[in-house]
């Protein structure tokens, strides 16, 4: 069986950091805090940003949340990159009709983009620039991997998934570790095969279960980011863990891999941009 890489438990530690570095931040007067812009009605944003929101609650970051017009959302986020008390911003998607992500992205500052939503923090990380704020999920890859000792440099790496919020940055970062990247979508001729090569194979697709054992080289290791609802109100991948489980060496969980390490990461994000104002101020 293929070991079981717990995304909890690398959650656990980083929230344990985050709780100290906001507590210190408080002492000193400043109340970390993360405004989430929420432009929709939509039910399952609606219950993702109440999991933030109580999820920040417990390591001390203050968030709020507010809940503009379509017309309103860009001058929200302007406001809210303008606001000393304010030291994360983030645009909750779905987004209304006529807004694009890059386009509301834009308008986040850069040094409290903690999502990483604007192109400019995508560009920066494609550059090599320090101390530039990935996208959580991308993030979240990486800090599995590493922190469960998976080693990157010169391996071959299989990212199946190229949107700006999880596959591209998750291959400029294992890249900016020395992997051997490829990229695929669905364009991508004989799939299985070019999946077949990764050493480290991750799945950024959206479609439940679609890679079975076809797609695992033996003692792969398979970051599963995908989150796809099922008719009975759980979650699957997409990786089908029980096709590959006798292949793969090691996987993450679907629940209880990616999702929470992703929270935990992006709550990092709020202290280390609430640190570096309060030093600058
Ligand atoms: N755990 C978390 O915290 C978290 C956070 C964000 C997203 N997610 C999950 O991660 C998954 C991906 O999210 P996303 O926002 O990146 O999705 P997305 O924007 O829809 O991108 C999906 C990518 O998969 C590719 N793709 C679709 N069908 C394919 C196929 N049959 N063969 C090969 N490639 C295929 C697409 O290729 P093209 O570019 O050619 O269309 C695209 O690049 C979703 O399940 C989402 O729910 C999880």
């Amino acid at each position: 069986m293929s070991r079981v890489l717990d995304g909890r438990a690398v959650a656990a530690t980083i929230r344990a950091d985050v709780t100290t570095r906001a507590g210190a931040l408080t002492a000193r007067g400043v109340t970390p805090t993360l405004a989430i812009v929420l432009p929709t009605e939509d039910e399952s944003a609606a219950w993702y940003v109440r999991s933030l929101q109580r999820a920040a609650d417990k390591v001390g970051i203050r968030c709020q949340v507010s809940k503009p017009a379509a017309e309103a959302v860009v001058g929200d986020l302007d406001a809210l990159s303008a606001a000393a008390d304010v030291h994360g911003v983030m645009c909750q998607t779905p987004l209304p009709e006529g807004l694009t992500l890059a386009g509301v992205g834009a308008h986040i500052a850069v040094e409290k983009d903690v999502d990483g939503a604007n192109p400019e923090s995508l560009g920066r990380l494609a550059a090599g620039v320090a101390d530039t704020f990935a996208p959580a999920t991308a993030a979240a890859v990486l800090e599995i991997l590493q922190a469960s000792d998976v080693p990157l440099s010169g391996r071959r790496a299989v990212v199946v998934g190229r949107s700006t919020v999880v596959g591209k940055p998750a291959a400029l970062l294992l890249l900016a570790q020395n992997a051997t990247v490829t990229v695929c979508h669905s364009r991508t001729v004989d799939l299985p095969a070019v999946a077949r090569t990764a050493e480290i194979l991750v799945a950024a697709i959206g479609r439940a279960k679609m890679l079975g054992a076809e797609y695992v080289a033996p003692g792969a290791v398979v970051v599963d980011v995908g989150t796809n609802p099922t008719s009975d109100g759980g979650l699957v991948g997409d990786v089908d863990a029980d096709a590959i489980a006798d292949i793969a060496g090691a996987l993450t969980p679907v629940p209880g891999g990616v999702g929470p390490v992703t929270t935990a990461l992006l709550l990092r994000n709020v202290v280390i941009a609430a640190e570096r104002s309060s030093a600058n101020s």
